[in-house]
C-alpha cells in the first residue's frame, strides 16, 4: 500500500493506494477520527458491488454503520438529492461528530462532500473512490458541489475530507468507456508537470489498457502526487490549481454543447487537451510536436481527439460561462513543452476560433 500526505496544515490529510484496501476503511479511519457514527453514501449498483464489506469494516470498530444510497448519474447531483441527504442524516441523528463516508465516482464524492461541508456547518468525511477518475482527481483536493440548472458545481465549498481510501481492485468493474475517461486526466498530469509520466504512458498504453496492476498503482499514486503538490500550493484555486484545467476550458463548452451525453466528461477533456495545444502551438508557445504527440498518445489510449461539429459562436459563449473566466477574459492553460505549462490569462476570442 502507497501513502501519501498532502499538507495543508490542520486540514491536511492521508491519500491510501492499495490493492483490496476497501475493506480496511475502518481500520484507517479510526487513526485520525472515532466518530459518533457513520453514513455510507452510495450507489445502488455500487453498494451491490462493495457496500455490505466497507460498512462492516466502520461496524468492527464498534461505530453504528448505515449505508444511503442515492441515484446514479449527474442528474443525482442536485440540491434535492443534498436536502433527501440532510433528511436522512437528520433521522439518523447524526451529530457535528458523525462521519460520511463517500462510496463512488466523482458524483458521490461531490455530492457526499458538499453534504458533509455544509450539514450542521460541517462534519468529517473521508472519500473512497471507486472510478478512475475519483480516484487521480475528485477525490483529492477537496472540491465539493451541486450543479444548478445554469450550470455544474456552480453552489459548493472547498472542504477537505479527513482521508481518502483508493481501492485499485475496484477499477477492475469499470466499464472501458469509464476506465478510458480516467486516462484523459492522467495524461493531463503528464503534460502540466511531469514528462517521465506522458513517456511512461507512451510506452505502456497496451498494459495500461489491460488494467496492469504494477502500472495502476503507479499511474494513480504518480497522479495523486503531482495533485496534492498543487493543492499544497494554492487549495482555493486563487491561481495556480488552475494548471489542473488544462484542457477543460474547452472540454466543458463541449460537454456543456453536447448535452453531456455524447462524450464522457475525460473524452471532452481529452479532445479539449488536443485543442488547447494546438492553440498554445499557433500561439508561439510550443512546437508542432507538442499537439501531435498528445494527439497520438490520446488516441493509443481509446480516446477521441477531433472537435465535433459545434457552432464556433456557441463555443466562445460558453467559454465566458466558465468559472475561471472573470472581467469578461477567457483564461486558458496553454503548454510550453510536455510537462510545463503556462496560464494565459486572457485570450483573444481570434486566436481561440483559429483552431476550432
Ligand atoms: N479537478 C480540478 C481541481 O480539483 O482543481
Amino acid at each position: 500500500m502507497q501513502r501519501l500526505t498532502i499538507d495543508l496544515g490542520k486540514r491536511s490529510y492521508d491519500i491510501l493506494i492499495g490493492s483490496g484496501i476497501r475493506n480496511r476503511g475502518g481500520e484507517f479511519l479510526k487513526t485520525v477520527l472515532n466518530p459518533s457514527r457513520v453514513v455510507v453514501v452510495t450507489h445502488p449498483s455500487i453498494n451491490r458491488l462493495y457496500g455490505e464489506e466497507v460498512a462492516a469494516s466502520f461496524v468492527a470498530q464498534g461505530w453504528a454503520t448505515d449505508i444511503i444510497e442515492v441515484p446514479e448519474g449527474e442528474s443525482a447531483k442536485n440540491l434535492s438529492q443534498a436536502e433527501k441527504l440532510y433528511d436522512r442524516l437528520l433521522e439518523l441523528q447524526c451529530d457535528r461528530k458523525s462521519a460520511l463516508v463517500a462510496l463512488g465516482g466523482g458524483v458521490i464524492g461531490d455530492l457526499a462532500g458538499f453534504v458533509a461541508a455544509t450539514y450542521q456547518r460541517g462534519i468529517p468525511f473521508m472519500q473512497m473512490p471507486t472510478t478512475l477518475l475519483s480516484q487521480v482527481d475528485s477525490s483529492v483536493g477537496g472540491k465539493t458541489a451541486v450543479n444548478h440548472p445554469k450550470g455544474k458545481n456552480i453552489i459548493g465549498a472547498f472542504y477537505q475530507p479527513r482521508m481518502v481510501v483508493a481501492d485499485l481492485e475496484t477499477l477492475k468493474t469499470l466499464s472501458p468507456k469509464e476506465y478510458r475517461a480516467g486516462l484523459a486526466e492522467i495524461v493531463k498530469y503528464g503534460v502540466i508537470s511531469d514528462a517521465k509520466l506522458f513517456e511512461f504512458l507512451e510506452t505502456h498504453d497496451k498494459k495500461i489498457l489491460n488494467r496492469d496492476h504494477e502500472c495502476l498503482s503507479h499511474i494513480v499514486e504518480t497522479s495523486c502526487a503531482i495533485k496534492s503538490a498543487v493543492i499544497e500550493k494554492d487549495e482555493r484555486e486563487i491561481h495556480y490549481r488552475m494548471i489542473l484545467n488544462f484542457g477543460h476550458t474547452l472540454g466543458h463548452a463541449i460537454e456543456s454543447l453536447t448535452d453531456y451525453s455524447r462524450f464522457t466528461h475525460g473524452e471532452a477533456v481529452a479532445i479539449g487537451m488536443v485543442r488547447a495545444a494546438e492553440l498554445s502551438c499557433s500561439m508561439g508557445k510550443c512546437s508542432k510536436d507538442v499537439p501531435k504527440r498528445l494527439g497520438a498518445l490520446l488516441k493509443k489510449l481509446g480516446l477521441p481527439i477531433e472537435m465535433p461539429e459545434l457552432d464556433s459562436a456557441a463555443v466562445i459563449e460558453s467559454l465566458y460561462h466558465d468559472k475561471k473566466t472573470t472581467d469578461h477574459k477567457i483564461k486558458f492553460v496553454l503548454v510550453k513543452k510536455i510537462g510545463s505549462i503556462e496560464i494565459v490569462d486572457h485570450i483573444p476570442e481570434a486566436e481561440i476560433l483559429k483552431v476550432l
